[in-house]
């Protein structure tokens, strides 16, 4: 192409894959299918190749750039990052509410109540629109230079967005589900702007991540903070893009208003500008005016901590009004219109009484901790992991210890330390087993873990095979979990995966606690999930490294599990987030002859189905395009998941939070937090029978397929 030609091009397609972005990220309401974001990204690749004079920095080609850094450097903050005052007392957030009041003269006090984020705060520096600088918080006046790493964050963007060219400018159609957020407040991007954030990583992400580093017999990160910010310290910018990290931006440090403006007057206003200027934003920031409304956000936020996908450590209430903040000013540490009202911590000291070999679906014996239970903010904890023999022998954990154990991000508990007990006579060391506990083959040796190397015959392997395929990402059959895939395994009546979809209920009626009812419900649900989205059924195959996540993008990207098989590691890696390793896992899987021939006959028992609705009907039969909605409680005639599906089948997309823009929320028996969300914001709220209503309005019923 001619140059002129080419950077004309150039220009539009940078447009409009930052306005995606900005659709996906800041809005969470994407408007093209991934694919075809692929092509924009592609075809910008390519121009930028041919003339690579016209490569900017702040191109999105750009994220992961060339060498790692031999150190950071130090950098000033625009103005100090301060820090907050803190307490799990709910006495010592009344008394700085009063304080408050007090130094104010009581005149009206409103608050803004954010979740606090557990990750590393950053501050992020904008010169006429465009990233130039980011730093860690280090002491509050210079941090580490790290820039480079927050360039690969996908959600940080690397120029700022003009509030005023919403849809039209920026050669975007805009449809239905970019309505609603408010963008109001959208002052003109400052020549300059220091904005604070936190950078987090993902509770998926981290799983993912622990597991890898697991199996690579490095020392898992305790918890996602950790993990996040081990990453954003990388002299590698390319550890850091392969880490996944996300962002949340909450605070304008600093501001050149100088022929822009007018700057935000409220902290409800610094949220909005921030993500009118394109910046991710939390979704979960209220308004509230009362100690009593701080304390029902508390009770609220704690209960949903396990929900979020991130992890929380507790609330942060800042006052409200700007102005009334200088008036307050800061002590020599943290400012006094702030407070951070934590959760208590999920750490715990318990005895651990038992260590034992627990054989996983892939083979991995895992050493479990049983524990004397402890509660764990509010759940009940007598399991632990050990991941592998040499996390056991590194923190010399034995049979009768007393030990700290911790709940963060992980669902999964894990043992952190032994706790000395001076005078106490420890157990010996604990060995793994030589053989299988559950089909005595000799255990073998992989790097840090030890492995039962009879895959195919293996009980303990084939239950977990089956309790993950059922499980609720997956196929999701109700009542295949544990207990009844290891019997089924014990009564040889699943010997492999496909047998699953061959059981009568007369087999299942003579098992133990069964009986006619629940085995032929037990049958009928294994048939229903027979009829399975390729996504979820790529996840329930198990294959090496591939998550919700993943699967999901794979699906996106392929489309048909045909294509799949047959893509080659070159192939593969054209999905975003699909490395060379993880390549790798997959070709390998789909070229061992024995996962070949189960395949095939899993798919003469599954009828897959396609993975995004949007992107596969056309605009004019899906009357509930781009809507987002959200179910909450529980409805009588049909199953969460088939709400889901028929929704979606209209064009909708069920979302997990409530937001300005969700479309209407489903509310069913005993709804959650989420119906009050819904109130607060104004969203339509349907019962369970205008719900029905509505699909049948749109052809749809449940049962009816
Ligand atoms: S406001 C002066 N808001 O919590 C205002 N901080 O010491 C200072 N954090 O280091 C911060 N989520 O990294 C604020 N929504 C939020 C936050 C938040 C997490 C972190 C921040 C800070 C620590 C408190």
């Amino acid at each position: 192409m001619e140059r002129e030609a080419a950077a004309e091009r150039i220009h539009v397609l940078r447009q409009q894959i930052r306005h995606h972005d900005y659709l996906y990220y800041v809005r969470d309401a994407p408007e093209i299918a991934d694919a075809e974001y692929d092509r924009l990204f592609r075809e910008l690749v390519a121009l930028e190749e041919e003339h690579p004079e016209l490569v900017s920095p702040d191109s999105p080609t750009q994220r992961v750039g060339g060498e790692p850094l031999d150190a950071f450097p130090t950098l000033e903050h625009a103005a100090p990052m301060l820090s907050l005052d803190s307490s799990e007392d709910p006495a010592a957030l009344r008394r700085f509410d009063e304080r408050l009041r007090k130094a104010l003269d009581d005149h009206a006090v409103a608050y803004v109540v954010e979740p606090k984020l557990d990750g590393a705060s950053v501050e992020l520096v904008y010169e006429h629109g465009v990233l130039v600088r980011a730093a860690t918080r280090g002491d509050g006046r210079r941090g580490e230079g790290v820039t480079e790493n927050v360039r690969t964050i996908q959600a940080v963007p690397l120029r700022l967005r003009e509030p005023q060219a919403d849809g039209a400018k920026s050669g975007g159609k805009k449809r239905g589900g970019a309505k609603g957020v408010s963008t109001k407040g959208g002052a003109a991007v400052p020549r300059f702007v220091a904005v604070r954030g936190e950078v987090v990583m993902n509770v998926e992400d981290f799983e993912r991540l622990n597991q890898r580093l697991v199996e690579e017999g490095r020392e898992p990160f305790a918890n996602p903070r950790n993990a996040a910010a081990g990453a954003l310290r990388q002299l590698d910018p390319q550890i850091t893009a392969a880490r996944r990290l996300d962002v949340a931006v909450y605070d304008i440090l600093a501001a050149d208003w100088t022929g822009g403006g007018p700057p935000p007057a409220s902290q409800w206003q610094v949220l909005e500008t921030l993500r009118a200027w394109g910046l991710r934003v939390n979704r979960l920031p209220r308004r509230v005016e009362t100690v009593d409304e701080i304390l029902a956000y508390h009770a609220e936020l704690e209960a949903r901590r396990d929900d979020l996908g991130f992890e929380i450590d507790g609330v942060v209430v800042k006052l409200d009004d700007l102005a009334a903040r200088d008036e307050l000013g800061t002590t020599a540490r943290h400012p006094r219109w702030a407070f951070a009202f934590k959760f208590p911590p999920r750490v715990e000291v318990t005895r651990l009484e038992r260590i034992v070999p627990s054989v996983g679906r892939t083979g991995v014996v895992t050493p479990v901790a049983l524990l004397r239970p402890v509660q764990l903010s509010g759940v009940t904890v007598a399991r632990a992991t050990l991941h592998n023999r040499e996390e056991v022998a590194r923190k010399d954990v034995r049979e009768g210890d007393r030990v700290r154990v911790q709940r963060a991000g992980d669902v999964i508990p894990q043992v952190i330390e032994v706790i000395e007990e001076p005078g106490h006579e420890r157990g010996p060391a604990w060995r793994m087993p030589a053989e299988c506990p559950s089909c005595g083959t000799g255990l073998v040796e992989r790097g840090p873990f030890t492995v039962c190397p009879n895959s195919l015959g293996c009980p303990a392997q084939l239950a977990g095979r089956i309790v993950h395929f059922a499980s609720r990402d997956a196929l999701d059959v109700e009542g295949l979990g544990d207990e009844t895939s290891k019997l089924l395994v014990a009564e040889g009546l699943v010997r492999r995966l496909p047998d699953l979809f061959d059981l009568q209920p007369a087999q299942i009626e003579p098992l133990p606690g069964f009986a006619a009812v629940s085995a032929g419900k037990l049958v009928d649900g294994i048939r229903r999930a027979a009829k399975v989205d390729l996504d979820r059924f790529l996840y329930g195959l198990g294959i090496p490294e591939v998550g919700v996540a993943v699967a999901r993008d794979l699906a996106r990207h392929f489309g048909k599990l045909s294509a799949l098989r047959e893509a080659d590691d070159e192939g593969l890696q054209q999905v975003p987030g699909v490395g060379p390793r993880m390549a790798e896992q997959i070709t390998g899987f789909f070229a061992e002859p024995l996962n070949s021939e189960l395949l095939d006959a899993l798919l003469e028992r599954v009828e897959l189905g396609e993975t995004e609705p949007a992107a596969r009907h056309p605009a004019g039969e899906q009357p509930l395009a781009g809507k987002k909605v959200v179910f909450t409680g529980a409805l009588a005639k049909l199953t969460r998941r088939e709400a889901k599906d028929l929704v979606e089948s209209l064009g909708a997309r069920a979302t997990s939070s409530v937001s300005k823009s969700t479309g209407f929320v489903v509310a069913g028996e005993d709804p959650g937090s989420k119906l009050d969300e819904a109130q607060a914001l104004g969203v339509t709220v349907l019962d369970e029978g205008a719900f029905l209503a509505l699909l049948a309005e749109h052809g749809v019923a449940p049962g009816g397929g």
